[in-house]
Formats: structure tokens, C-alpha cells, sequence
């Protein structure tokens, strides 16, 4: 049975269908989370199974890492592959200089690890994740739990000196409790709505005691593959500056929609 796309989902799967293309064989590969993401773990799954590309997957989640090995994947760990060649993941927003949102999906810890082992970054995302200034997606911050209270005290009183349009913050959920990171940890996520200074903010973050680590990706993402529901995906490249067009025909890619099960 062929499941029927969302609008959203063609969009998130064409971007992970070109970026595919970044992935040679031999390569160490960063997967990243998120809905996206996934697309792209289908993708090369599909590539291995049916091309004999050869890859070895860094996961940036357990989520992600049971979907890889679900689809073929050879899965290692960031201490067995020390350096990868490219990783691929999604993102809450980007803007103009490739600066990023992430952790919406709560990973952004292994997530940073992950794409700065790495010799490119590439992001994949729906047109809707582009934005002028950063900050209309809540963004997350991963926090020991240890005197988490006292580190939300901290974090929204240092928000008064920086340049953002609010201060609140909430303890992410899951249920009735604290949502958990695969390191064990919190997120607070910081209702900031628009960011005047994301560099700062960041290094300001990570300076705190209880922060582990914030959901701004500075000067890490290298190209952002751009899709849209009619299957034209657009390559923005920070490096060499260019942009490029495509279009992926999403009927090639039945195989791929069979047995979902989300
Ligand atoms: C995971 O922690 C996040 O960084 C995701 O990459 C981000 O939330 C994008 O997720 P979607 O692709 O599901 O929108």
C-alpha cells in the first residue's frame, strides 16, 4: 500500500532525497533526528540495499539509530568513527548565514557533537523552517538537572542584558514528567521570539553553570538543501556562495512510502 504525503512530508522527503547526494560510498555519515531526518535515514537506507552503498551512520539519537539499523544501515558509534565526512540533519529554523534553531526534537546536544566532528554540515528542511532573525522557535537548552530551577532563575536574568524580545522559559515535558535526554539531562526551552545577537547568546549560555549546551549552531552548517511540496528542491552553499535548483519526482520513490507506519 502507497501512503498518500502530506503536503509538509513531500517537502521534508525531496530535501532528504537531494541531500542523499552528498553521501559517497566509504563515507562516515552524521544522522541526524528529527522528521526529516528520518527521510534521509529511509533514503540511504534505500541507497544501501539497492545500490550496495557502503556507509558507516554516526546516529545522533537512539531514535535515529534504531531506524538506521532498521533499514540497513551499519551503525557506529562517534568514538569508533572519530571524524565523519558529512552529516545530514534537519532543523527548527535557519536564516540568511546558514546560522541554525535545533533541539526541537530534543537531541541538540548530540546533535552539536555530531555536526562539528564533521567536515560539512548539511541541513535539510521545509521552506517554512527559513526566517529573517532567529527566535521565533523556542529555543532549547539542555540543563543538568541538578538545581534545575536555580539555572532557569540564572538563564532568564542574564536574558535582560541580551538582545531578545523575551525572557520566559519553560521545563519541556513529557507527560506529567521531565522530558529526559539521551545524556540524562533537561531542556528549558526560551521563549526569546526574535534574536538580535545569536552569537553572543550562545557563548553567554554556555558560560552558565547547569548548561550543557544550547540549541544555536553558529558557523556550523555548511549547505541547506531547501524542498517544496512540487518536489523542486533549492542547495544553498555558504562556502562556495551558490544556489541550485532541482527537482526530485516523487513517484520514483514509491517503494519508500510503503509500510509507514507515522
Ligand atoms: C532534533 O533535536 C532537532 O534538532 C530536529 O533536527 C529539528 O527539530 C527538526 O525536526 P523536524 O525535521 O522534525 O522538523
Amino acid at each position: 500500500m502507497t501512503l498518500e504525503l502530506s503536503p509538509i512530508d513531500k517537502a521534508k522527503f525531496v530535501a532528504a532525497r537531494r541531500a542523499a547526494d552528498f553521501v559517497e560510498d566509504g563515507m562516515r555519515v552524521g544522522l541526524g533526528t528529527g522528521s526529516t531526518a528520518a527521510w534521509l535515514v529511509r533514503c540511504l537506507g534505500e541507497m544501501v540495499r539497492d545500490q550496495g552503498l557502503r556507509i558507516k551512520g554516526v546516529p545522533t539519537s537512539t531514535r535515529t539509530a534504531e531506524l538506521a539499523r532498521q533499514v540497513g544501515i551499519n551503525v557506529i558509534t562517534l568514538e569508533e568513527a572519530r571524524w565523519l565526512d558529512v552529516t545530514i540533519d534537519g532543523a527548527d529554523e535557519f536564516d540568511d548565514e546558514l546560522n541554525l534553531i535545533k533541539g526541537g526534537g530534543g537531541a541538540l546536544l548530540h546533535e552539536k557533537i555530531v555536526a562539528t566532528a564533521s567536515d560539512q554540515m548539511v541541513v535539510i528542511a521545509d521552506a517554512a523552517k527559513e526566517v529573517e532573525h532567529l527566535g521565533a522557535f523556542p529555543l532549547p537548552c539542555e540543563v543538568i538537572p541538578f538545581g534545575w530551577r536555580t539555572t532557569q532563575a540564572l538563564i532568564e536574568e542574564t536574558l535582560v542584558a541580551m538582545d531578545v524580545m523575551g525572557r520566559s522559559s519553560v521545563l519541556r515535558m513529557n507527560g506529567d514528567k521531565p522530558y529526559i535526554t539521551d545524556e540524562g539531562n533537561y531542556i528549558i526551552d526560551l521563549k526569546l521570539n526574535r534574536i538580535g545577537d545569536a552569537r553572543q547568546l550562545a557563548m553567554v549560555l554556555n558560560q552558565m553553570p547547569g548548561v550543557v549546551e544550547n540549541g544555536l549552531f553558529i558557523d556550523i552548517c555548511d549547505a541547506v538543501v531547501i524542498g517544496h511540496p512540487d518536489g523542486t528542491v533549492e542547495v544553498r552553499d555558504i562556502n562556495e556562495g551558490t544556489v541550485t535548483q532541482d527537482r526530485i519526482d516523487i513517484a520514483d520513490s514509491d517503494n519508500l512510502f510503503s509500510d509507514l507506519d507515522e
